[in-house]
């Protein structure tokens, strides 16, 4: 039997990319989005990722669909852009519960299932835990959270389970019109897509990443490595 992946917010995006990937790679993809995906990417459940009832009912529906998890994706995710005088606390903790918390509820509730596989879990954070632009301060805040949180998990669950990070720079996921200054300021020539983040998940969640675990790979074209002083 193929190995099962669950991938949170695979309706669109990066976690499509990744769902798509994983599919053409041989898995059995589980896709939790609150959003219907457009395209038939494997086993749909709609789900909210930041409600703890729901990240219960997606485990046990993969314990008795599947019958077993490989590896958990923690994909889903949001960005609220408000000046700190504006941001409601309300608004402050629905994006911790969704980019952060989520992965806290899932890993908890699939953490049989991936001992049981000797699995291995990747959350995908952002360069924003690391640097900032204005406004986005419970963003970058969540995505700070989660690269500690994947290696407190990689210390406490391995070394049946691993755990790693991957944090995106800027990838293209709404087909925008770029320009050819877009390109031109990232190290590597371009904007990312999906398909760059996805080609390191695959590659976490397979066997010839066994000796990485508690790691945060930084997928960004090279951004956070360029320095910059206005001319
Ligand atoms: N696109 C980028 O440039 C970029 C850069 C760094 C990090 N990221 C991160 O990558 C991840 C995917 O981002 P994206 O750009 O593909 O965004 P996207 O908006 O295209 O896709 C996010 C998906 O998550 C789903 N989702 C959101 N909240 C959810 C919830 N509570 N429960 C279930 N599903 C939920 C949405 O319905 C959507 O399908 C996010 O965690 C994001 O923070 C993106």
């Amino acid at each position: 039997m193929s190995k099962v992946a669950l991938v949170t917010g695979a309706a669109h995006g990066i976690g499509a990319g990744i769902a798509s990937r994983l599919l053409r790679d041989g898995w059995r993809v589980v896709i939790a989005d609150r959003d219907q995906p457009a395209a038939s990417s494997g086993r749909f459940v709609r789900a909210d990722v930041a409600d703890e009832a729901a990240t219960r009912d997606l485990v046990a529906g993969i314990a008795s669909n599947e019958g077993q998890l490989d590896a958990l994706v923690c994909n889903a995710g949001f960005m609220i852009r408000k000046p700190l005088a504006d941001l409601t606390l309300g608004e402050w903790n629905r994006v911790l519960a969704t980019n952060l918390t989520s992965t806290f509820l899932l890993a908890r509730a699939a953490e049989p299932l991936l001992r049981a596989s000797k699995g291995a879990i990747v959350t995908i954070a952002s360069t924003r835990a690391h640097m900032s632009e204005p406004d986005t301060a419970s963003y970058s805040a969540s995505k700070g959270g989660l690269v500690a949180l994947t290696h407190s998990l990689a210390i406490s669950l391995g070394p049946d389970i691993r755990a790693n990070c991957v944090s995106p720079g800027w990838i293209d996921v709404r087909g925008e019109k770029l320009s050819p200054e877009d390109h031109a300021q990232h190290p590597a020539g371009r904007v990312g897509e999906p398909e760059d983040v996805a080609g390191m998940v695959a590659w976490l969640i397979g066997p010839e990443s066994r000796f990485v675990t508690g790691a945060e790979f930084v997928v960004d074209g090279g951004m956070t490595r360029k320095m910059i002083y206005a001319a």
